[in-house]
């Protein structure tokens, strides 16, 4: 699939009703500066829709994008930026949990690792804390351009390790070659056609 369609809706500072609210939901996670907002500028082959910085930090706030009116994708915050103080590291971990709890249609995490490098105690906890909470999450090995192919695999099965999840359950990406976004792509016409899907299951039920 391509995406034709793609809006930026709204950004929040926690979870709340916001326009077409209800549709299933995909949010991106993880590391400040990992490649959370380049990645939705390739999936949408769109440059500057996702704001990004070489400076980590960028994004404090849930940004909503909505796909072919089928979905909403949510660039999340990252974690892990030296610089903010403790005050900042509970406000970001309360809007979390508040989005982990609060949405009722959040189907899938992208949960973004960096390729190069053996994942953090905030990965290890990110992952760990979408397990608590139950939600289903696909690891992204982003920056996979930054390696060599020999090296790949080497860095791949650490990051399995550290996360305590498959080699197959990791898909490496680059949004300078694109390399994953067909994968990735693939994974969003699932999540949208499994929401529809169990929608009108339900409509017939009634
Ligand atoms: P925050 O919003 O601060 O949490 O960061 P982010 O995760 O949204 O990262 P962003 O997309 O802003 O990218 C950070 C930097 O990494 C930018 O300089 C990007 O150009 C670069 N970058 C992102 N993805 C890739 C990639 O796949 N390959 C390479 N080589 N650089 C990348
Ligand atoms: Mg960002």
């Amino acid at each position: 699939m391509e995406i034709n369609r793609v809006s930026f809706v709204t950004s929040m500072d926690r979870y709340r009703d916001y326009p077409g609210i209800g549709l299933p939901e995909m949010a991106v996670a993880g590391k400040s500066n990992v490649g959370k907002s380049s990645m939705i500028n390739c999936l949408c082959r769109r440059r500057k829709l996702a704001k990004t910085s070489s400076t980590p930090g960028k994004t404090r706030l849930l940004n909503v994008f909505d796909i072919e009116g089928r979905l909403r994708l949510i660039d999340l915050p990252g974690y892990g930026f030296a610089k903010v103080d403790k005050g900042e590291k509970q406000k970001w971990a309360r809007m979390m949990e508040g989005y982990f709890a609060d949405s009722s249609t959040l189907r899938l995490v992208l949960h973004l690792v960096d390729i190069r490098h053996e994942p953090t105690q905030d990965d290890r906890d990110m992952t760990g804390f979408l397990r608590a909470y139950g939600i289903p999450f696909t690891i992204i090995a982003t920056k996979a351009d930054k390696i060599s192919r020999a090296a790949r695999m080497r860095h791949v099965t650490a990051i399995c390790r550290a996360l305590q999840v498959q080699p197959w359950e990791v898909i490496p990406w680059s949004s300078e070659t694109g390399e994953g976004r067909e994968a990735v792509l693939a994974i969003l016409e699932k999540t949208m056609a499994d929401a529809e899907a169990e929608g009108m299951a339900a409509l017939e039920q009634v």
